[in-house]
């Protein structure tokens, strides 16, 4: 059976580049990175994350283009094509259960960045509002119709960029967004970092506390790590599947997770310095940048135009990454099921939002759902942070280090042997022993099963 119809992708290098970093830089570097820093001590888990990227984000990054872009499909379709008559499509399919997991309780974190781009252009940040921004925070949190709102505008957003296609939509929209992600990311950085006191808050993100590490950190950062560069569950896959045949996966891998951890960072000196130069902690969770920054930007002059460009940037982040989601969803339904894409997208964002309602509801009516003691949320969050997406690098990693042929993924990331690839026996070093050796003892402990 033949597809004679031209597949969408990616029609540049730096097209498909910003795709990819639109993909991973997301709600995991502004909003996620600088609470989890705060809460497992600074510097230390910078120090472990950082590893992680390296030692296991990067060469899982290039393990998911390599299957992609050989199996020019979705992340259920490449395993199959790679590995006929096998188990290893539940892979692909873990990672599109995951997607909608992902996509709900990003889609509500995605809502809140609406809800105060509102407030800033309200100017409610400024020093005359009496309400302090953590009463702001948790009054609007316990709402059921405005939560609800914002994300299915969210939503609708995710779903019109989706809607016009990989190239049109999504590599088009990448390229313009992400510079402006940076741009806003830059000034916001210079601004925080010229405050008094900055050089506290440099010192917590930067100087590694060894005694703040434990096998909960450890986790937390693996976790982390996976959950920025979008690994374990098929966006790259899907993502790789786009990318052109003379496009060096290796140089787009390294230079994306490379620019994922900088703007992580970046984040990071752009909101600790603030932090500590305001007398806040920076260990507040989920709500650090809604409510701490806030406060700060109450204090700030000039603080309600920083506010709304902070929202702006955070925003940005979000919806380049939903984008990736959904599309891990709607690559699926579209080619199996052979779905009009305006209609796998519909159905995907709609069930999606479904299983988004409860994570969004359990900041208030259904607070106190709880099961293992924590919300649907948290859940969620745990669920595919923690489990699904380091299991997903790990049966990645160990289907291309021990199953797949490995002159077949030499063909893939050589271009049929037009670049060159000093660095493949590391490659194959890291995916067949460090890669599944580190997770699978990480995950072990994390969990408390060691
Ligand atoms: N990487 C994004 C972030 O840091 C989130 C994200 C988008 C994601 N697509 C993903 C995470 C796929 C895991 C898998 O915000």
């Amino acid at each position: 059976m033949m597809n004679h119809r031209k597949r969408d992708g990616f029609t540049s290098k730096f097209g498909a580049y910003a795709a990819v970093v639109g993909s991973a830089v997301g709600l995991g570097n502004i909003w996620r990175f600088p609470y989890m820093t705060g809460e497992n001590g600074g510097g230390a888990f910078l120090l472990i994350y950082f590893i992680f990227v390296i030692v296991i984000g990067i060469p899982v990054v290039l393990s998911e283009f390599v299957i992609g872009r050989r199996g020019r499909g979705n992340s259920y379709a490449s395993f199959v094509k790679l590995a006929p008559k096998s188990y290893w499509y539940l892979v692909g399919l873990m990672g599109i259960f995951s997607a909608f997991i992902i996509l709900a309780f990003y889609t509500t974190v995605s809502g809140w960045t609406l809800h105060y781009i509102y407030l800033s252009v309200k100017d409610i940040f400024s020093a005359t509002v009496s309400s302090s921004p953590a009463e702001i925070f948790n009054e609007f949190q316990k709402g059921t119709v405005m939560p609800l709102l914002w994300q299915f505008i969210f939503m609708i957003f995710t779903v019109l960029i989706i809607i016009s296609g990989v190239q049109k939509g999504i590599e088009k929209s990448s390229k313009i967004l992400m510079p402006a992600l940076f741009l806003i990311l830059v000034i916001l950085s210079i601004k925080t970092i010229s405050l008094p006191g900055a050089m506290d808050g440099l010192r917590f993100l930067f100087y590694p506390d060894f005694s703040k590490i434990n096998s909960n950190v450890i986790l937390d950062a693996l976790g982390q790590a996976a959950f920025s560069l979008s690994i374990g569950m098929g966006a790259l896959i899907t993502y790789g599947s786009y990318i052109k045949r003379d496009n060096n996966l290796f140089k787009t891998a390294l230079s994306v997770s490379l620019t994922d951890m900088g703007i992580a960072i970046l984040a990071g000196v752009a909101i600790f310095p603030a932090l500590f130069s305001f007398g806040l902690s920076p260990q507040q969770g989920p709500g650090l940048v809604f409510i701490v920054l806030p406060e700060v930007f109450q204090q700030m002059m000039w603080g309600e135009i920083f506010a709304l460009l902070f929202f702006i940037l955070l925003a940005i982040a979000a919806l380049t990454s939903t984008i990736s989601l959904l599309e891990v969803v709607v690559a699926y339904f579209s080619e199996e099921f052979k779905m009009k894409r305006r209609n796998a997208t519909i159905f995907g964002a709609a069930l999606a939002f479904i299983l988004g309602i409860f994570t969004t509801l359990s900041f208030g009516p259904l607070r106190n759902a709880k099961l293992f003691e924590k919300t649907v949320f948290d859940n969620c969050d745990f669920l595919s942070t923690n489990i699904l997406l380091p299991l997903g690098a790990l049966f990645i990693v160990i289907f291309l280090g021990w199953f797949y042929e490995i002159d077949q993924t030499k063909d893939e990331i050589t271009n049929q042997g037009t670049v060159r690839v000093w660095f493949f026996p590391v490659f194959v070093f890291i995916i067949r022993f460090v890669a599944p050796l580190a997770i699978f003892l990480v995950f072990l402990k994390g969990l408390g099963i060691i």
